[in-house]
């Protein structure tokens, strides 16, 4: 048994650090640009990055000054301003929003009081407390709207605001391109990780049938000849939705690429550049990474199958936190946290494969699955219907494992996210699966 003051204790320090790392690239997000540039709508897919800011303090404000610590509210007319479902993105940008300078006053001041209160909060005795969970609730949702914010970025039109080093150069992958993954038992999903979200509980059996996935996400150059040999002009690849959506909105290639005689240039962060044949493929929506996978013969793994490839340990059994095992990442295990601003080469680190030899789940892109946004058996809501309940349904995929974009704090071997099949502008990437013979 591990000792439980000693275990508050190291999550206490955890959550400091966390919200710290987290507030730190909130402010590189916000003060890389200009007044203008942070109140202007770069996408109608997307919130000015004054929003996020002042939404961010907002949320923090909500969960840890207000419900745990019971205090009133600070600025009770902005709550509605900042309240995701009262307005869509698209309408933010006419809102009286707060000005850039009264958005980060606010947020310090509240990050300010919830700093004094995490020293003096006990860890346990409310759910809401307990292993300090609404701490790191409030960390991943910063983390979040972090990358929601890079996204901002690359959408944005204009000069380079954001630079960091490119991933070490992996040498070309020799390894086997798919893996073969048991059939039989795992444990999907958790009730036992301190700061997993409400939709990834309670961990229960699920039984996977035997299964080949691929060993690393798809690269540009494979999904270079899906498009070089008419993929998006052929409807056989595609579902009904998915063609009536390529045609009307003419899609041809991922979003941020163009053509330019006989090579294909994307657009990243501000600069342009030719397309990598070696690096996981990004920005495509779920009706392409479904379309890719059907001309390839293949199809997208479900999510129980993504999991199972990333969690399951075929010598103990057990379902590990990560690939790698249970520790928390580092550098060498995976491509998280914005210390990069593109996924590696397909390959890269494998000191972060799974135990069958599968790289990359976690950080470089988020991988689509089959699979539709449900809850687990047995989900209960816990805090807020809004995070995840009211997106339970047919119309989200589940996409798994993380971007370059997404920080640890909010990427695990159990974490969901979900988005409709038609976006794109997310750090979208994907890997294709196929059922074992006599499955
Ligand atoms: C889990 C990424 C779909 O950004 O809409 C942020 C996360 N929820 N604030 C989103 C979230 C509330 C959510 N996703
Ligand atoms: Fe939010």
């Amino acid at each position: 048994m591990t000792d439980p003051a000693l275990d508050a204790e190291t999550l206490r320090e955890r959550a400091l650090t966390t919200l710290t790392t987290a507030r730190a690239r909130t402010t590189l997000l916000t003060s890389c640009v200009d007044e203008p540039d942070l109140t202007a709508q770069h996408s109608p897919l997307m919130s000015p990055l004054v929003w996020d800011l002042a939404h961010i303090g907002n949320q923090e404000e909500q969960w840890l000054l207000r419900a745990v610590a019971g205090r009133d509210a600070m600025r009770p007319e902005i709550d509605g301003l900042y309240d995701a479902f009262e307005h869509p993105r698209s309408e933010r940008p006419s809102l009286p929003l707060l000005a850039p300078a009264e958005a980060r006053a606010y947020a310090s001041e509240v990050r300010g009081r919830v700093l004094d209160l995490l020293e003096g909060t006990a860890f346990h005795g409310t759910r809401l407390t307990e292993a300090g969970f609404a701490f790191g609730m409030i960390a991943q949702h910063e983390q979040q709207h972090d990358e929601t914010m890079l996204i901002t970025h690359q959408l944005r039109i204009g000069p380079q605001a954001l630079t960091a080093p490119d991933p070490d150069p992996a040498p070309p992958f020799t390894g086997p391109s798919e893996v073969l993954v048991p059939g039989g038992p795992f444990t999907m999903g958790t009730s036992t990780e301190p700061w997993a979200l409400d939709n990834e509980r309670p961990a229960h059996r699920c039984e996977v049938a035997p299964y080949w996935i691929d060993t690393t996400p798809v690269t540009n150059g494979a999904y270079q000849a899906f498009i070089d040999d008419g993929g998006y002009g052929d409807e056989r690849w595609w579902t009904p939705d998915g063609w009536a959506h390529i045609r009307q909105h003419g899609i041809h290639a991922p979003l941020f690429w163009h053509r330019d005689g006989g090579q294909w240039l994307r657009r990243r962060f501000g600069v342009t550049e030719v397309v990598p044949p070696d690096e996981p493929v990004l920005h495509v929506s779920w009706f392409e990474a479904d379309a890719y996978a059907r001309w390839a013969g293949r199809r997208l793994p479900t999510e129980a199958e993504w999991e199972k490839a990333a969690r399951h340990d075929p010598v103990s059994g057990r379902s590990t936190r990560y690939p790698w095992g249970d520790a928390d990442p580092a550098p060498r295990h995976a491509n998280l946290g914005q210390r990069h601003l593109r996924p590696a080469p397909a390959g890269s680190y494998p000191e972060g494969e799974s135990p069958l030899g599968v790289r990359q789940l976690i950080g470089d892109v988020w991988e689509w699955t089959a699979s539709d946004f449900l809850p687990y058996p047995g989900f209960q809501v816990f805090p807020y219907k809004e995070y995840s309940e009211v997106f339970f349904g047919p119309e989200y995929k589940v996409l798994r494992g993380g971007s370059f974009a997404v920080d640890e704090v909010a990427c695990r071997g159990t974490f969901r996210n979900w988005d409709y099949p038609i976006r794109r502008q997310i750090f979208s990437g994907f890997r294709t699966a196929r059922s074992a013979e006599g499955a």
